[in-house]
């Protein structure tokens, strides 16, 4: 039985790939803006938000997601949801994160885009400068709503074009493959914006092969079900492509149905490169720490996996290759 520790995992630096901001939202924050808001919540306590956190799959999360999210109106709003972020960041010694947004909850609810990136930006720039953390965007689009849209969100997103590192694509995943979002994704890359998706969280193989033919994405968020396809495998692990993988929002979605069934292990084995990450960690209980803990608890992971994972997360982040080497080196001084 390995027996690693909590502060062994911090450890090691760690740089977050695959966060949304609104999943960020703790129950108490969520109480304190509908307050500041005069919005009503469906819940009158927080012990009843915590009880309707009893998921059954990526559908009945995002219904509740979405909800929570509405209390997310002025940009001082958006400001401490992100800087309540970074000081769980500072906690687990994660240096870098790559945050996604969904424009798209905020705008189609009146919120203006400026609105909701200022106040990212402002507790951003504040986490570099107060916290050292360094952090890059990445607008997501929905894929439940039609292309139109996220064309739309695009447009309104060039004037903060140089705030925003990348795009992506989220939300209810099967019925919506990337294909449908082929010619947004191609206009985002004239624009210069670097892109991940959602792939292969519940959705098939065949989603991972169209995110990466049709939209020409650089990595793929989840990525999971890839071992079903063993050729897409072989593919990811000889193009080094990475998977931002995320066990325990897959466990509180059902996709394993315990993290002691998770393929974190199988995927690093195959010599593909995954990275762990929290996804929504007020709603999946636990931010990036938690994951690696709990992962190396269930999956017997060794110091030396934790390292290849802790690499992995910076060479799969789009940092300049000097930042990167910089973390790598580090990482590898640590002692397993
Ligand atoms: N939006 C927030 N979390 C998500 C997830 N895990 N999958 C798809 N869309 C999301
Ligand atoms: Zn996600």
């Amino acid at each position: 039985m390995i027996n690693i520790s909590k502060d062994q995992i911090k450890k090691l630096p760690k740089a977050e790939l695959h966060l949304h901001i609104e999943g960020s939202l703790e129950p108490e924050l969520m109480m304190k803006l509908a307050k500041r808001n005069n919005i009503t919540l469906k819940y009158k306590n927080l012990s009843e938000i915590r009880a309707a956190y009893q998921f059954t799959s990526l559908q009945s999360f995002l219904d509740i997601y979405y909800e929570g999210a509405k209390v997310l109106m002025h940009e001082e709003d958006f400001f401490d949801l992100t800087w309540d972020y970074l000081l769980h960041c500072k906690d687990d010694n994660v240096v870098h994160s790559e945050i996604f947004f969904d424009p798209q909850t905020h705008t189609d609810r009146g919120i203006p885009f400026a609105t909701v990136i200022h106040g990212l930006r402002r507790a951003l720039d504040l986490g570099k400068k107060e916290l050292g953390i360094s952090s890059y965007l990445i607008m997501s689009f929905l894929r439940h709503l039609p292309e139109a849209n996220a064309f739309k969100t695009l447009e309104q997103s060039l004037p903060f074009k140089d705030w925003i590192k990348g795009i992506g694509l989220d939300s209810s995943e099967v019925g919506h493959p990337p294909s449908k979002f082929t010619r947004v994704f191609e206009a985002a890359r004239q624009h210069g914006f670097l892109s991940v998706a959602h792939a292969g969280e519940e959705g098939p193989p065949e989603y991972i092969w169209e995110a990466l033919e049709s939209l020409k994405i650089q990595r793929i968020d989840h990525g999971i079900r890839c071992l079903e396809d063993p050729k897409l495998a072989q593919h990811l692990t000889r193009k080094r492509i990475p998977l931002t993988v995320c066990p325990l929002s897959n466990v509180k979605l059902k996709v394993f149905q315990k993290l002691d069934d998770h393929n974190l292990k199988k995927l690093l084995d195959a010599g593909i490169l995954a990275t762990i990450n929290s996804d929504d960690p007020a709603y999946f209980g636990g931010y990036l720490g938690e994951n690696y803990f709990q992962c190396t608890k269930s999956l017997g992971l060794s110091m030396r996996d934790l390292k290849v994972l802790a690499s992995n997360s910076f060479t799969a982040s789009f940092l300049p290759p000097n930042e990167k080497a910089h973390w790598l080196k580090i990482i590898e001084h640590i002692s397993a």
